[in-house]
């Protein structure tokens, strides 16, 4: 038996992370067993690529940032994502290959080819199976960074306190995958609460599980 693979995508600020966990804990209680992961950072090797990757002191030359984020993806596919898919597992990870193509790609703006070039070295052509980009306006995002940042007394990371202009290439990278890859790549529009946009997640991801892995939920007790 194979698992299903779906990944959580968006601009910093937009709230996945927080719906990963919820989905996550809610597919455990219906009795599935979902493994929620990362990238960067979803191995032991990947938080120490993840720490000098964000460090907001660091100066990461353009090209060594992509190949270092290749190289976690490199070490999560084969270690722990692979694996785990062969063994009936939901691998649920914030973040996957489509942030290269937004963030590298557009934000950065290395060419589409190369990026693709350098995605599947990574992953050896392991494609998501359902793929949720949180939208949310930028302004909005780098509000709630903001609040973050103030909140827990931190600097922020590297990539998050690019500017606006960044931000905007990386949104709109994604709604452009969406366009072009609507069956796999479903917006979920982030604006509203997180019980809300909770609501719109689990509708997404049951249906698609119910249709493609014939997994069935039982109701929590
Ligand atoms: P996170 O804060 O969502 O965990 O993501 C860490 C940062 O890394 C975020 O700003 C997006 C960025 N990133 C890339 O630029 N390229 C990538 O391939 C990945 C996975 C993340």
């Amino acid at each position: 038996m194979t698992g299903a693979f779906l990944t959580f995508e968006g601009i910093d600020g937009c709230g996945k992370s927080t719906q990963l966990r919820l989905i996550a804990s809610q597919l455990r209680l219906r009795g599935l067993e979902a493994i929620a992961t990362r990238e960067p950072g979803g191995t032991a090797l990947g938080t120490r690529l993840r720490a000098a990757l964000l460090d907001a002191e660091e100066s990461v030359d353009p090209l060594a940032e992509l190949l270092i984020f290749a190289a976690d993806r490199a070490q999560h596919v084969k270690t722990l994502v692979r694996p785990a898919l062969e063994s009936g597992h939901i691998v649920l990870s914030d973040r996957y290959a489509d942030a290269t193509i937004a963030y590298q790609g557009a934000g950065r703006g290395f060419p589409a080819e190369l990026v693709a070039q350098v995605v599947e070295l990574a992953t050896g052509g392991l494609k998501p199976d359902l793929t949720l980009v949180f939208d949310l306006s930028v302004a909005e995002c780098l509000a709630r960074t903001r609040r973050r940042r103030t909140d827990t007394g931190s600097l922020g990371d590297r990539l998050e306190s690019e500017d606006a202009a960044f931000h905007m290439r990386v949104r709109d990278a994604y709604l452009e995958l969406a366009q072009r890859e609507p069956e796999r790549v479903r917006i979920i529009d982030a604006s509203g609460s997180v019980d809300e946009t909770h609501v719109h997640v689990t509708e997404v991801v049951t249906e698609f599980l119910e249709k493609n892995t014939g997994a069935r939920s039982q109701e929590p007790e």
